[in-house]
């Protein structure tokens, strides 16, 4: 089958099934730690929300949404791990049990902020749900509870993750070439 825009991609790290197969065993694994236990998964825009609406499907008891969208400060190489939410919560998490979904862990500065953001609004527990991490690249220590995949230190899109805008709706995860990107400093939307 042709693979959407084919011609930037180096090498295709995840199919389709391989993706939907992993994001089942996460639902499932989801289901069953939060049994009974009133649950929100917030989600941050815009890469999240193909990951989000895969895995809230998957979840197989009571779950509610909301959706954060922030923004970070400095460059894709020196990114600076300052962060501004740019649209909050909508509901109080306040004794709920948060599972924050991210779609790829970098550095993990955005996430550690977003962890600690969430546990100061009282909430029952904060947990993290992240498709893709890429581990060489962590600059913090992060809690990755149920990760989908780990990647190398390239530069990947698809399944909502983007370069520039592009590229969000290829269904497969695959790292993007080089030249692609080549004079910028990688993506100018980081
Ligand atoms: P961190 O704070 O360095 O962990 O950055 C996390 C954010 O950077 C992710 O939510 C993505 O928006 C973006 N990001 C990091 N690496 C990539 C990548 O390889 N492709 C697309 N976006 C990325």
């Amino acid at each position: 089958m042709k693979v959407l825009y084919r011609e930037d991609l180096s090498t295709i790290l995840y199919t389709e099934t391989q993706i939907a197969t992993r994001v089942a065993e996460m639902g499932a694994q989801i289901s069953a730690d939060y049994d009974g236990k009133p649950l929100v998964m917030v989600g941050v825009l815009n890469g999240a929300v193909f990951f989000l609406a895969d895995l809230m499907r998957s979840i197989r008891v009571p779950v509610s949404m909301d959706l954060v969208a922030i923004s970070s400060y400095g460059s894709y190489s020196s990114t600076s791990g300052v962060v501004r939410i740019m649209k909050d919560l909508d509901e109080s998490v306040e004794s709920k049990h948060v599972l924050i979904v991210e779609d790829i862990v970098d550095t993990g500065l955005t996430l550690n902020y977003l962890v600690d953001y969430m546990r100061a609004r009282n909430p029952a527990s904060v947990k993290v749900a992240a498709m893709l991490s890429k581990p060489s690249r962590h600059r913090v220590k992060v809690q990755l509870d149920y990760l989908g995949f780990e990647v190398p230190d390239e530069f990947v899109v698809g399944y909502g993750l983007d370069y520039a805008q592009r590229y969000r709706n290829l269904p497969v995860v695959a790292v993007l070439k080089p030249e692609i990107y080549a004079g910028h400093d990688t993506p100018p939307n980081l």
